[in-house]
């Protein structure tokens, strides 16, 4: 398969490139400095250039607190440059799958979020999300959609990723222990992502690890657990306490309807997948 991946020096597009290259595709690996998503003569030239049969999209303003200052800014990448890749992809007959969040929710659902729950962003960051999911999918029907949340893995600036650097620094923790969220292993995302690329079914898909979810506080003594560092102290804070620019959800777990429709078997647990992780990052 040839795959195009944008975004290819976060997190995800990391992972997503080792995985494609790891399955024999030929990958064409874009990282911000190499493709502004947008710019869309760029685009174009680079879809253009290689024909690829899909178009991952990897890439995003992931800052949430900045793009609540910065509507503009927040749209032009995480909107309307998806609308771009999307009606180039049609262009040139190749599939589309990018990423959106769990922030599209407002929080308020006791449970899972799934695709029969209506979206009501709180945030600039997740309202642009999801204005370029629904670009996305009116500039072409082959478009895939995945929301995923709480993303861990190499190479990002995360979660967990600054639990584990207070940790080593010997500073105080502090976690939020009544938010909750699906944490999502980025490797195991890359795989599914991939795997729906080759299904080639276009939609909305919620792409989570599997388990009950987490509130960060759970989340942060589950990795400090699996990286040894138990004896860490963790000071509970409330999600009223976080003076942040951007509003966050109080719940976003997300479960995903078409994917146990389809039989695509669920993702590994969560706390085994942070498990593989300390392994890897302790290698
Ligand atoms: N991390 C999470 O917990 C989480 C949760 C839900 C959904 N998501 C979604 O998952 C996807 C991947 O996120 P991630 O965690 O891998 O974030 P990340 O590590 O911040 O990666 C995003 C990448 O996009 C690049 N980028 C930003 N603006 C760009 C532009 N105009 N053109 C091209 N590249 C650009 C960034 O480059 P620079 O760093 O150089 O700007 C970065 O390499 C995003 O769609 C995000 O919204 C993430």
């Amino acid at each position: 398969m040839k795959v195009c991946v944008t975004g290819a020096g976060g997190m995800v597009g990391r992972a997503m490139v080792e995985w494609c290259t790891g399955q024999g595709d030929e990958v064409a690996a874009h990282t911000h400095q190499s493709l502004d998503i947008a710019d869309a003569g760029a685009v174009n030239a680079a879809l253009q250039g290689m024909r690829p049969d899909v178009l991952i999209n990897c890439a995003a303003w992931t800052d949430v607190d900045g793009c609540e200052t910065d509507h503009e800014g927040a749209y032009a990448v995480n909107a309307l440059a998806v609308e771009t890749m999307a009606a180039n992809c049609r262009r040139i007959g190749a599939s589309f799958v990018t990423i959106s969040t769990d922030y599209v929710f407002d929080g308020s659902k006791q449970g899972f979020y799934t695709q029969r729950d209506d979206p009501n962003p709180l945030s600039v960051y997740g309202d642009a999300k999801l204005e370029g999911e629904r670009r996305a999918q009116a500039a072409s029907a082959r478009t895939i959609v995945v929301r995923t949340g709480w993303i861990f893995g190499a190479g990002g600036r995360n979660f967990l990723s600054r639990v584990i650097e207070l940790a080593e620094r010997g500073e105080r923790l502090q976690a939020i222990s009544d938010a909750y969220g699906t944490p999502t292993y980025a490797p195991d995302l890359a795989m599914r992502l991939r795997e729906l690329a080759v299904c080639d079914v276009p939609g909305v898909y919620h792409v989570t690890n599997s388990g009950a979810g987490a509130s960060y506080e759970e989340f942060a003594r589950a990795a400090l657990a699996a990286s040894g560092r138990e004896t860490v102290v963790i000071e509970s804070v409330s999600l009223r306490d976080l003076r942040r620019p951007a509003p966050r959800p109080q719940n976003s777990r997300l479960k995903c309807l078409v994917s146990e429709a389809m039989n695509l078997a669920p993702l590994p647990d969560w706390r085994n997948a942070l498990k593989d992780f300390a392994l890897r990052i302790h290698q």
